[in-house]
């Protein structure tokens, strides 16, 4: 939680943030999509704009009604698939300091995308699914110096490991120098005003644990961000 109100410490920055789901299309009516509401990542744009920051708001589907919450001086670019996300991305990360992928991004595409709506009479569809590139990784793996890229994690603890194993692992698989871990479940994490995360950082250390409204996570990270750049 900020003290200070009116601190603009992200002046000078240009960030951009992606936020909501991808959705793929299965035929022309139908897709595969996830619960992601953009709200963390629309409260990441909220923040560091009001902290001072150049902010682009890379939008996939995300929650009816939220993006009117946004402020005329937040750039707004809109994602359908995971493609079309991974295409705004790639170019905005050229000239941008700090990179926050919020998205969450379908894994899978549909490879036999019907071009016509698809009937009962027709029988069951078999999809066959194919890998969608992996953005975050892609934009870490050719980042210049001086950038900051974080990513998003929602966990579930398995057998063998804890949410923060899981995201320690995955933050070097995809060689961002944040990621933003939260635990989730069918009653958790989605849908909800509110969040809790741990922030793993470069030496695999939690850098950072914040819990409230998704605006005071926002912050957390925004100050992780800050702290690791040495500003
Ligand atoms: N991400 C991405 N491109 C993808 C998939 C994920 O950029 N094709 C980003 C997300 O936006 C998020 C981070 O990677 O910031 C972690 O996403 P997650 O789905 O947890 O990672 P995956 O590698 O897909 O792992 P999992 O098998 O657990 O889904
Ligand atoms: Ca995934």
């Amino acid at each position: 939680v900020r003290l200070l109100e009116g601190v603009r410490d992200l002046a000078g920055l240009r960030l951009v943030v992606s936020a909501g789901g991808t959705r793929e299309p299965i035929d022309p009516v139908r897709f595969i999509g996830n619960r992601s509401s953009g709200r963390q990542g629309i409260a990441v744009a909220l923040a560091a704009a009001h902290r001072g920051a150049d902010v682009t708001l890379v939008a996939a589907h995300v929650e009816e009604g939220v993006l009117a919450t946004v402020p005329d001086g937040i750039r707004i670019a809109h994602a359908g698939t995971a493609a079309d996300l991974g295409e705004r991305m790639t170019e905005l990360a050229g000239d941008a300091d700090v990179v926050i992928m919020t998205a969450a991004v379908a894994d899978y595409r549909v490879a036999n995308v019907a071009d016509h709506k698809l009937a009962k009479e027709d029988g069951a569809p078999s999809l066959e699914l194919v890998e969608n590139a992996d953005i975050l990784k892609g934009i870490a793996a050719s980042r210049r110096d001086g950038q900051t890229i974080v990513g998003f994690a929602a966990e579930m603890p398995t057998a063998d490991e804890t949410v923060i194993e899981r995201g320690i692992r995955k933050r070097r698989r995809k060689g961002a120098d944040l990621l933003v871990v939260n635990e989730v479940g069918w009653e958790a994490g989605f849908e909800r005003p509110d969040n809790s995360v741990s922030i793993i950082g470069p030496d695999d250390a939690v850098v950072a644990q914040a819990s409230g409204t998704k605006r005071e996570v926002a912050e957390a990270l925004l100050d992780a961000i800050l702290q690791l750049r040495g500003q």
